[in-house]
């Protein structure tokens, strides 16, 4: 036969006489045919005959090369399959829209319709068309900026969910290097606490990834992150393939795209131990032989159904497939969006042969810190170029990430290569997305591109790009108002829609003024970016001293400086015109603000700020800098200290009565170091790494230093005693008996020593905590001890994620605190956050400010003390004005040197051109520290 199939019922089908019912009839055909098929297979013999799901054959033979998309008619659907019945149409008028189309040029001032799920108008929308509606809720946006919903395209939402316990890890399997068959669907939590706070944020989809820890660890899939009526992991998805429920025989339209974890390099290696080459060996291996298992059943799929399609079903039997390798299948041909975890050329470099070995598309490198120094590489990768997902900043916690740079997203676009930039939610806690975008466009990576990094570019790499990632008439009504533009620091929705519906049912929201309403006129890093590309992703960070004896730094804005215990603006322009200068000679400041009595020897350096502004040099405490260089590398880190509660100190260290001091490890010139030091941050104070109970005492150091022994590198020995409570292998209670020992003059040796010193109130006491009940066992315990030796003891709690609770009781206490920069509900013990706007009107800064807690801010990440300037420009941002800059700079200097007794002098200053140190228009170009008696360079 060489006619097109068309299914035919076999005329010599025999017929029981006893069915007289048409209907029945049929029912009956369709049960004798299976059963004759079942028989046939039973037997084993080759028929004429054909099986009784034959149309259901054919329909998959003619669907097999069909790539994936929305079927024809997509567009002219009038609601979407999402709408949750019962949703009110919405008017939003007067918005400032960022469409997403025009390569992402395009804005339109105007109003937007939603309604069925879907934006059913954008721009001026005709009165008649309002008119058919008598329920809508209008919402004036008063020109603020609306963009699409933000699409993460690489988060483990739901998989390892917050609160992290033991119960709710589902990130990765275990049990083999290559496991196509896994679907993260199969762990996705509906509790996660994160989906709120993401929401928060503007996230409105995610791809939820299966981890790394395998060469191929399973199916990702796209969710929602609304909640839904049913409440179920499946509502949340987002186009699940049909496959995913067999609906796919029921449909005669496109497949559905679907997406897949694949990942390279160090993480595989960890179900499989052994040397990098056998890893590498082994999960070429693995390929190879999986590929040729799913190729095969490709070909035999290919056969049948060329026989099939030309009607030889003798002996065709059934349809080959295999449950375990469908999805391998559909990589092979085509139809599955492969998202590979992959960082360094060398991994790269295998993948992409790999890919053209076996002829398979990869739609994203994700992480892939190296792919910026290999541009040409990733285009060679088989079909279209693969789009490169980044971290922004976050970096070198491995040797694969040690030559992440900040540059890497404008590099790459330079090289028309599309760049996201995601979250690895928890990794980075999603909720911020939107920041990472805007480092990114700090950094170079131009606006049209940094916004579309977040939606646009991600919808359109998962194949997504037909409903969600742009505002247009048609696609899903997922927006986010927001409360100043998306690409300014601290920018916040004010509301949230997924599917038309308003996710945020009390929204808070902070006055933000003019100036952030436009996009941040950032630095030039062009040079800096052609240095990354010189130095092989390791330019020189060493900054360059002064030698000229006197700097001028000229057209100055606004300078802050410390007075006291607080930083006072004691200069600042009222108009463009007008301009500061600030006189420095030999590190020391003879003149700031109105200099023009000073007389300026001839061969000084002028350094014109153009508007810029003069800081107090920030202080960093949380990440181990001078401690730890590549955070997964034991050889680059100084290590953990033996923790006396949980394992034997050993005598010849001084046993149980010794205290370990951070000094002592300190390394100089790190990576992480220097970029702190280049972004503004002077000092760091550091403790010691423990595990357990008891760390030691810290010290502080200066980053920009060259080593130990140069001026002024060692600030000062010994800042604070410091311990840990919380969760660990000793109970909670042991923990706060060991204080309560220890206090009263329980110990021995050194350590007995130093806890006097703290009941004396001589020497700080920092205690890691984040419970509120943990904290107020703490405050009980400080009063317990003070009664008993009459001195006030000085406290100092580091993390306290839940001291807002206690706000009122911590200030009379005179208790001071260190909080991460932002707050994450990440253990049970820190799960009761004050998330801040728009969920809440306040932020735990501005609670316990108004108690008169000293607050200092404090970081998590190894890598994030380059980002303090911002994380401390954001907080007094969205305390709504409540703290001034100066406060905002005392948060990230004075309080912390003051929480964690720091009693040496801190002078140091920072110039910044273009804008101030909190902002992204600023950009550092100098430390003026008088203490080291340098002005040094960037
Ligand atoms: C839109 O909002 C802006 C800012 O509030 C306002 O100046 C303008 O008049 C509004 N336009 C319309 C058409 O309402
Ligand atoms: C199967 O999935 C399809 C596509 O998502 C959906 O339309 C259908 O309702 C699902 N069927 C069942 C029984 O869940
Ligand atoms: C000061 O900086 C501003 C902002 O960059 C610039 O417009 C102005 O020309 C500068 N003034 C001088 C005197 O350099
Ligand atoms: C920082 O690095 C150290 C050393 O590897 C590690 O133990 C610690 O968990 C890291 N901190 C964070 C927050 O990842
Ligand atoms: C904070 O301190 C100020 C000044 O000492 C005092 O007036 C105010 O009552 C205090 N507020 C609280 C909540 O204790």
């Amino acid at each position: 036969m060489d006619k097109l199939p068309t299914y035919r019922p076999n005329p010599h089908q025999r017929r029981s006489p006893l069915l007289r019912s048409p209907l029945l009839a049929l029912v009956a055909t369709v049960f004798t045919l299976g059963a004759l098929n079942l028989n046939l297979r039973w037997q084993g013999t080759a028929t004429a005959n054909l099986p009784f799901n034959a149309a259901e054959i054919l329909q998959k033979c003619s669907a097999l090369d069909v790539q994936p998309g929305p079927p024809a008619n997509f567009h002219s659907r009038t609601h979407s399959d999402r709408f949750q019945e019962g949703t009110a149409p919405t008017l939003i008028r007067n918005a400032t829209i960022w469409t997403g189309r025009v390569s992402g040029h395009e804005v339109v001032v105007g109003d937007l319709l939603l309604d069925k799920g879907i934006i059913q108008a954008v721009g001026e929308i005709d009165q008649s068309t309002l008119d058919a509606y008598d329920d809508l809720v209008v919402v004036d946006a008063a020109g603020a900026w609306v963009s699409p919903g933000i699409v993460d395209m690489h988060s483990h939402l739901g998989v390892s969910s917050a609160p992290s316990l033991e119960g709710s890890d589902d990130t990765n399997s275990f049990k083999g290097l290559v496991q196509p068959w896994l679907r993260s669907l199969d762990g996705l939590n509906t509790h996660d606490e994160a989906y709120r706070l993401s929401i928060s944020g503007g996230v409105t989809t995610s791809v939820v990834l299966p981890g790394s820890a395998n060469a191929i660890g399973g199916q990702a899939f796209v969710i929602k992150l609304r909640p839904t009526a049913e409440r179920s992991s499946s509502s949340l998805l987002l186009e699940p393939p049909f496959s995913l429920n067999k609906s796919d025989t029921e449909h005669s339209s496109r497949p559905r795209w679907r997406q897949m974890k694949h990942a390279c390099g160090e993480n595989p290696s960890r179900v499989y131990s052994g040397t990098r080459m056998d890893t590498i060996w082994a999960f070429r291996q693995g390929f190879v032989d999986l590929y040729d298992k799913a190729r095969s059943i490709k070909e035999k799929q290919d056969q049948y159904c060329a026989r099939a399609q030309t009607n030889q079903w003798d002996g065709l039997g059934d349809y080959p497939e295999d449950l375990q390798w469908e999805a391998l299948v559909d990589v092979l041909r085509g139809r599955v969006k492969v998202h590979n975890h992959c960082y360094e050329a060398t991994d790269l470099d295998g993948i992409v042969r790999l890919s053209n070995e076996f002829q398979f598309p990869i739609a994203a490198f994700h992480h892939a810190h190296e792919t910026y120094l290999v541009p040409d590489l990733i285009k060679k990768a088989y079909g279209p170029t693969p789009a490169v997902a980044l971290f922004a900043t976050n970096g070198r916690y491995k040797r694969e990430a040690y030559r992440g740079s900040e540059f890497a997203a404008r590099i790459l676009a330079d090289n028309d290569i599309r760049v996201i930039v995601k979250s690895d939610h928890p990794v980075l806690n999603s909720r911020h997305l939107v920041y990472e975008a805007q480092q990114a466009h700090y950094y170079g990576l131009p606006e049209n591109l940094a916004l579309a990094a977040v939606t646009s570019t991600p919808a359109e790499v998962i194949g997504q790009d037909h409903r969600i990632g742009f505002v247009k008439a048609g696609y899903d009504a997922d927006l986010i108002i927001w409360d100043s533009h998306p690409l300014t620091l601290g920018a916040t929705p004010e509301q949230v829609y997924i599917d038309g519906i308003a996710q945020i049912a009390e929204p808070f929201s902070v006055e933000k003024s003019a100036d952030l309403q436009r996009t941040p006129k950032t630095p030039n890093f062009d040079k800096e970016a052609e240095d990354a590309l010189k130095y092989d992703g390791l330019p020189p960070l060493e900054p360059k001293e002064d030698d000229s004896g006197v700097v001028v730094f000229t057209n100055i804005s606004s300078i802050y400086l410390r007075r006291g215990h607080a930083i006072r603006e004691v200069f600042s322009v009222a108009s463009e015109k007008e301009s500061g200068t600030l006189v420095v000679e030999n590190g020391a400041v003879i003149c700031a603000g109105d200099c023009s009595e000073v007389s300026i020897a001839g061969g000084s350096r002028r350094v014109n700020l153009e508007g810029g502004s003069i800081s107090p040099g920030l202080v960093t405490f949380g990440s181990p800098l001078g401690l730890v260089e590549i955070q997964g590398e034991a050889s680059t880190n100084d290590g953990n200290v033996f923790d006396p509660l949980t394992s034997k100190v050993p005598s010849i260290v001084g046993g149980d009565g010794s205290v370990i001091q951070a000094v002592d490890g300190i390394h100089f010139a790190g990576r992480d170091t220097l970029h702190a030091y280049q972004a503004g941050v002077t000092t760091a104070i550091v403790a010691p790494a423990t595990r357990g109970f008891l760390s030691g005492l810290s010290t502080v150091f200066s980053t920009g230093a060259a080593h130990k022994l140069a001026r002024g590198a060692i600030v000062q020995d010994v800042a604070a005693l410091h311990v840990k409570v919380g969760s660990s292998s000793a109970s909670v209670s042991t923990q706060i008996g060991t204080l309560r020992h220890l206090l009263l003059g329980g110990g021995k040796g050194t350590l007995a020593e130093r806890f006097r010193q703290v009941t004396e109130g001589k020497l700080t006491l920092v205690v890691r905590v984040e419970s509120a009940d943990i904290i107020a066992s703490l405050i009980h315990l400080k009063r317990e001890v003070e009664g008993h030796s009459g001195n006030t003891i000085k406290l100092t709690l580091v993390g306290a994620s839940e001291a807002h609770l206690l706000a009122k009781e911590i200030g009379e206490a005179g208790v001071g605190v260190i909080l991460s920069s932002r707050p994450f509900p990440g253990t049970w013990e820190s799960r009761r956050i004050l998330p801040g706007p728009p969920l809440t009107q306040d932020n735990a800064i501005a609670i316990l400010h108004a108690n008169n807690v000293t607050v200092g801010l404090g970081v998590d990440e190894n890598w994030s003390a380059r980002n303090t300037r911002f994380d401390a420009g954001w907080a007094a941002l969205e305390t709504d004005g409540r703290l001034s800059k100066g406060d905002a700079l005392a948060l990230a200097s004075v309080n912390v040197d003051v929480l964690l007794g720091r009693n040496t002098e801190n002078n140091d200053l920072v110039a910044t051109k273009g804008g101030d140190l909190l902002s992204f228009e600023g950009r550092p170009v100098s430390v003026i520290s008088p203490d080291r008696g340098v002005v040094d360079l960037f």
